[in-house]
C-alpha cells in the first residue's frame, strides 16, 4: 500500500510539474520588438499589440501576415458586437419597440461589417491597398451608422431601466470595433504601400 501511495504522489508530482512551468495568465504578452514597432505605427499601439500577440499563429517577422491577421481580429470584433445585439433582441423584442428597432438594424450592419472585412482580407491578400482601405473604411460607416441608430435618442426615448445598459455596452463594442479596423488601416499600409518605411 505505502509504495503504490508513494508512486501516485510521485506520479501526480510529475504530472503537475509541466502545468506549473507554463506562464502566468497575468503576463500574456510575449514582448516582441517586430510587433511593437509595427503597432507604434497604429492610433492604439497597446490594443494592437495586446491583440496580436494573443494570437499564437501571429507571424511578426512577416508585416503583411500582420495585416492579414489584425483584419481577422477586427472582423472577430463585428461578430461580438453583433452577437451582443443577438442576444438584447430578444430580450428587447417584448415591449421596447424603439430599442427593438434599432438594434435590429444594427444587426444588419454589423452582418454588413463582416462582409466588408471578408472583402478586405482578399484585397489585402493580393496587395490592392486602396480597396482594402475602402473595404475597412466602409466596416467603420456600418459601426458609426448603428451607434447613430442605437445612441442617445434611443437612451432617451426607452425608459426602461436596462436600456441604458444596454445602449452603453452596444457602443463600447462597436467603439473597440472601430478601433481594430483603425489598426488594420495603419497595418496594410505599412504592409502594402511601397512608399512607406517601417
Ligand atoms: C514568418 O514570415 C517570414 C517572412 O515572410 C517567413 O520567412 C517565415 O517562414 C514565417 N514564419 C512562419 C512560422 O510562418
Ligand atoms: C417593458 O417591460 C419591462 C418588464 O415588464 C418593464 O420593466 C419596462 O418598463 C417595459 N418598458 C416599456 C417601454 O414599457
Amino acid at each position: 500500500m505505502a509504495p503504490l501511495l508513494l508512486f501516485s504522489l510521485l506520479a501526480l508530482g510529475l504530472s503537475l510539474r509541466p502545468l506549473a512551468a507554463t506562464p502566468s495568465p497575468a503576463s500574456p504578452i510575449v514582448v516582441d520588438d517586430d510587433l511593437r514597432r509595427l503597432c507604434s505605427h497604429t492610433s492604439f499601439p497597446d490594443m494592437c499589440l495586446r491583440s496580436l500577440s494573443a494570437k499564437p499563429e501571429c507571424n511578426s517577422t512577416n508585416p503583411k501576415a500582420v495585416a492579414g491577421l489584425s483584419i481577422r481580429v477586427a472582423a472577430e470584433a463585428a461578430a461580438a458586437a453583433a452577437a451582443f445585439v443577438s442576444d438584447h433582441l430578444n430580450v428587447a423584442a417584448t415591449n421596447e419597440t424603439r430599442l427593438w428597432q434599432c438594434l435590429d438594424d444594427c444587426s444588419d450592419f454589423l452582418e454588413d461589417a463582416v462582409e466588408q472585412l471578408d472583402d478586405a482580407t482578399v484585397a489585402a491578400d493580393v496587395g490592392a491597398l486602396d480597396d482594402a482601405h475602402a473595404f475597412l473604411t466602409a466596416a467603420i460607416a456600418d459601426a458609426d451608422t448603428c451607434d447613430q441608430g442605437c445612441g442617445k435618442k434611443v437612451e432617451a426615448a426607452v425608459t426602461a431601466p436596462a436600456t441604458e445598459e444596454v445602449v452603453q455596452a452596444l457602443a463600447g463594442a462597436t467603439e473597440e470595433f472601430r478601433k481594430f479596423c483603425k489598426i488594420s488601416i495603419s497595418l496594410t499600409t505599412l504592409s502594402l504601400d511601397a512608399n512607406v518605411k517601417i
